[in-house]
């Protein structure tokens, strides 16, 4: 049985929204849902998320929510109704301000939980949480749970942690992976990254890839060989 395949978004990792437009209308008819992270909702504001609208295209705003349950269910609420159709929130903000977000968004805007950073290691957390941390993968675990069980529609996970997450949560939970890179390229600054092709055969509901593709000599080609590896790895 063939496997859905993953829907693939381009991370706008902008300032400019003249910048990311520039690649929106370069890719045309490869990507049809963008991702607007914070640097680009502070610089451009809303107009980033109706240009894209604009075009037809889906968005799913980054902005990782974590406030007061009423705070989140407002600017869930916003982020619906500008037309995102995704939107994340942090799960250690707890079950109720995930379920006024899931609440505020509503059925047009699906919510996805982060549950730890991958930028934090056992250290860091111990520090943070006045514990100690010996299993990150059981907190993004314990974390999913929660979430999942505030209604959220799903997380935002390392490639590393899919598995386990599909395991304990099973198939109707989404997961959306960042940190995507080709087999042969440079890393940047990611620590834990998967290619296209491993991604979508862990079986990843939605993959987003930045500077792979907004920072190639050719975004197209980029685009076309991330397409073309999850296309083959879904068949
Ligand atoms: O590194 P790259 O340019 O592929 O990053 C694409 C997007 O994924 C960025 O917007 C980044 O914030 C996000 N992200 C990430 N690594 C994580 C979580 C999110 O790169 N572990």
């Amino acid at each position: 049985m063939g496997r859905v395949t993953p829907r693939v978004l381009v991370a706008l990792d902008y300032s400019s929204l003249q910048d990311g437009m520039r690649l929106v209308h370069e890719l045309g008819d490869l990507c049809q849902f963008y991702k607007v992270g914070s640097e680009l909702f502070v610089s451009a504001g809303p107009d980033a998320v109706r240009s894209l609208r604009g075009l037809g295209k889906e968005v799913f705003l980054d902005l990782k929510l974590h406030d007061i349950p009423n705070t989140v269910f407002r600017a869930a609420s916003a982020c619906a109704t500008l037309g995102a159709s995704l939107v994340t929130v942090h799960a250690c903000g707890g079950a109720a301000m995930v379920r006024a977000a899931v609440e505020g968004a509503g059925p047009s805007c699906a919510v996805l939980a982060v549950t730890v950073l991958t930028s934090l290691e056992g250290e860091q957390l111990a520090e943070v949480w006045s514990r100690p941390i010996d299993d990150i993968g059981g907190e993004v675990l314990r974390l999913a749970r929660l979430a999942r069980s505030a209604g959220a529609a799903g997380v935002v996970c390392a490639g590393s942690d899919v598995q386990a997450i599909r395991g304990a949560l099973g198939e109707g939970f989404a997961v959306l992976v960042p940190g995507i890179r080709f087999a042969d390229a440079a890393r940047d600054d990611q620590r834990r990254v998967v290619t296209p092709r491993a991604a979508a055969r862990a079986g990843v509901d939605f993959m987003v890839v930045g500077r792979i593709v907004t920072s190639a000599p050719d975004p197209r080609q980029a685009m076309q060989r991330v397409l073309a590896e999850v296309e083959e790895a879904s068949c």
